[in-house]
């Protein structure tokens, strides 16, 4: 059994895919925002919850509850990850992106892409490192941009394919921690 952490502070719906799959594997959820919806997905799975919003021992607190944890899954975690964090789990934190990387790195990579008029778009695992969304790329799933989309429909399409690739990436991973 692998000790999987799921940090973010959306809607959850990766933390559900990866629950799918990983089940109990899964053993925390850490979230940076205490309202998200993310919130009542872990209570509903009865996965431990702890919140963790700021201050200047952030990651310090963080990675005191990442004790025995294998792999930590960010999925819409909005900071960036600093020391001792990263340093303590290199090549074992992975987040989910909504783009093709390098392309749209940042916030709201669905609203980059309709703006750049993009024919394509799409999502990517990889791995995290100091800079923002720059890590070695794991997994990547293509989606097309339709005539008449918004963001939110560009979204919903790109989240689809999260869905599926964060999983198989997740497994890839434990197989070579
Ligand atoms: C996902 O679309 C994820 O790719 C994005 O936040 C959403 C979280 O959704 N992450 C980023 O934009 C990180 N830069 P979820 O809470 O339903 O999993």
């Amino acid at each position: 059994m692998a000790r999987i952490a799921v940090m973010g502070s959306g809607a959850g719906t990766n933390l559900e895919a990866l629950y799918e799959e990983f089940g109990e594997e899964i053993v925390l959820v850490v979230l940076d925002q205490a309202e998200a919806g993310i919130l009542k997905k872990a209570e509903r799975f009865g996965i431990k919850v702890v919140v963790e919003e700021g201050g200047e021992d952030l990651w310090e607190r963080i990675l005191g509850h990442l004790d025995g944890i294998d792999l930590v899954c960010l999925a819409g975690f909005m900071k960036l990850v600093k020391e001792p964090l990263l340093g303590a789990f290199e090549g074992r934190i992975l987040n989910i992106h909504p783009s093709l990387l390098p392309k749209y790195p940042g916030k709201e990579a669905w609203v980059q892409a309709i703006e750049d008029g993009a024919e394509e778009s799409g999502c990517t695992v990889h791995f995290v490192d100091a800079g923002m969304d720059t890590g070695e790329v794991v997994l990547q799933a293509r989606v097309p941009v339709l005539a008449g989309d918004t963001p939110e429909t560009l979204h919903a399409r790109i989240q689809v394919e999260e869905h599926r690739i964060y999983p198989l990436a997740v497994r890839r991973c434990l197989s070579r921690i």
